[in-house]
């Protein structure tokens, strides 16, 4: 039975690049439409995968979303300070966003189903089929479905005039957006392996960065960052300022034995400059305006907020509550951070907010505005009934336990 038109979401890569035939040949459709979409990935990446499109599938589409990105993506991950397992997340903030593109072109399209060329054993299959399912959409996976190998996909590919764009030797799978570069796959899958430095493309090696450190001022208004220097920038140029800035000082790489989704453990290489100083930033300076209520309670909501993020998992309810949380937090985040990077690293020099739950006046060593003999009475009672029990004694207590 020929069934109708199928969407593909399409990266131009090997993965996607041979789902075309096979959406053909072993599952019958007749109209394969493409869809690409920018997300801050290197220009000639989409480029690439335009001009593929265009010339393999039967329609192709691409799709500029990275002001949306960065606006209801990015932004809510800053103010969230998003991470998962110690890196600041990248590849799952864009995945939800691809997909809801996708299923805006499968509605236009009337297709019944969309494809896309994840594996079955990584996150962005899960991330993908989620947001495809809520849309009542099908979801096609030939990877995963047909069990396919890369080696078989490279001869595949061959067969069908499909051009391979890896070189066998360097066969890394590369995920990109203007956060995050993530590289994995090949022989990094040992977790042994020492990286070469050639799967890093925005950050130089430290040894590399230059011998002197750079002062850089960044400015927060309601959470976000909004100018660097002193100079205003919308939020997509200033992150990708901040990519070269940073990653010419060697920030923002990790190198880790990470946890997907279904319990794999996986060897993951990133780099993500911009982040890396902006997340520092952030964090830095919310710990002058909020209270320690306010940080202690937000620590548990952004760590919730970072496992849904990464499980891809959007139209969670609690997902929209969390954000909701996160927000009111947020309208007194703003003012200035002063950073210094350095050799692969980024430090905080000072920081300074208009909203600072900080009294010079009432801290310092030098000033007699509080009097300190009014301590004395606190700590009368601190720790009472700590103090009550140690009283009692190693054998009191354990003779009591006896009772
Ligand atoms: N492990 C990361 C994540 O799940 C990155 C996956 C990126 N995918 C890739 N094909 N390189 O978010």
């Amino acid at each position: 039975m020929v069934k109708g038109t199928v969407v593909l979401a399409y990266s131009g890569g090997l993965d996607t690049s041979i789902c075309i035939p096979l959406l053909k040949e072993r599952y019958s459709y007749n109209r394969v439409v493409t869809v690409a979409v920018n997300v801050g990935q290197r220009d000639e990446e989409i480029e690439v995968a335009t001009k593929k499109g265009q010339k393999f599938a039967d329609c192709h589409y691409t799709i500029d979303v990275r002001k949306r990105f960065v606006e209801e993506y990015i932004f809510p991950s800053i103010k969230a300070n998003g991470s998962y397992e110690g890196y600041p997340m990248g590849t799952s903030l864009a995945r939800p966003l691809i997909a809801e593109e996708v299923v805006k072109i499968a509605k236009k399209e009337k297709a019944a189903a969309i494809a896309h060329g994840c594996t079955g054993k990584g996150n962005d299959q899960l991330r993908f089929d989620f947001i495809i399912r809520a849309a009542g959409l099908d979801v096609v996976a030939p990877i995963r479905e047909l069990n396919l190998t890369r080696d078989w996909e490279i001869e595949y590919a061959k067969e069908h005039r499909v051009p391979v764009p890896v070189k066998k030797s360097k066969p890394w799978s590369i995920d990109e957006n203007c956060w995050s570069r993530s590289i994995e796959g090949g022989r990094l899958e040992d977790p042994a392996f020492h990286p070469p430095e050639e799967i890093y493309l925005w950050t130089v090696s430290p040894e590399k960065a230059p011998a002197k450190p750079e002062k850089i001022t960044l400015t927060f208004s309601g959470g976000v960052p909004v100018a660097i220097n002193g100079k205003k920038f919308s939020g997509y140029d200033l992150i990708q300022k901040l990519n070269i800035l940073a990653g010419r000082h060697g920030i923002g790489r990790n190198d880790m034995i990470e946890d997907r989704i279904l319990g794999l453990k996986a060897r993951e290489n990133y780099e993500h400059p911009a982040a890396t100083v902006i997340l520092t930033a952030h964090r830095d300076l919310e710990s002058l305006v909020l209270t320690r209520q306010e940080l202690a309670f937000k620590r548990m909501v952004d760590d919730k907020w970072s496992e849904l993020a990464y499980k891809g998992l959007i139209y969670e309810p609690l997902y929209a509550a969390l954000n909701a949380f996160i927000g009111t937090t947020q309208d007194r985040v703003n003012g200035h951070v002063d950073l210094e990077l350095y050799k692969g690293g980024v430090r905080v020099l000072g920081r300074s907010s208009s909203q600072a739950i900080y009294s010079g006046d009432l801290v310092s060593f030098d000033s007699a505005s509080i009097d300190q003999c009014h301590a004395i009475g606190v700590s009368q009672y601190f720790g009472i009934q700590a103090r009550l029990v140690h009283a009692m004694g190693e054998k009191t207590r354990k003779n009591a336990g006896k009772q």
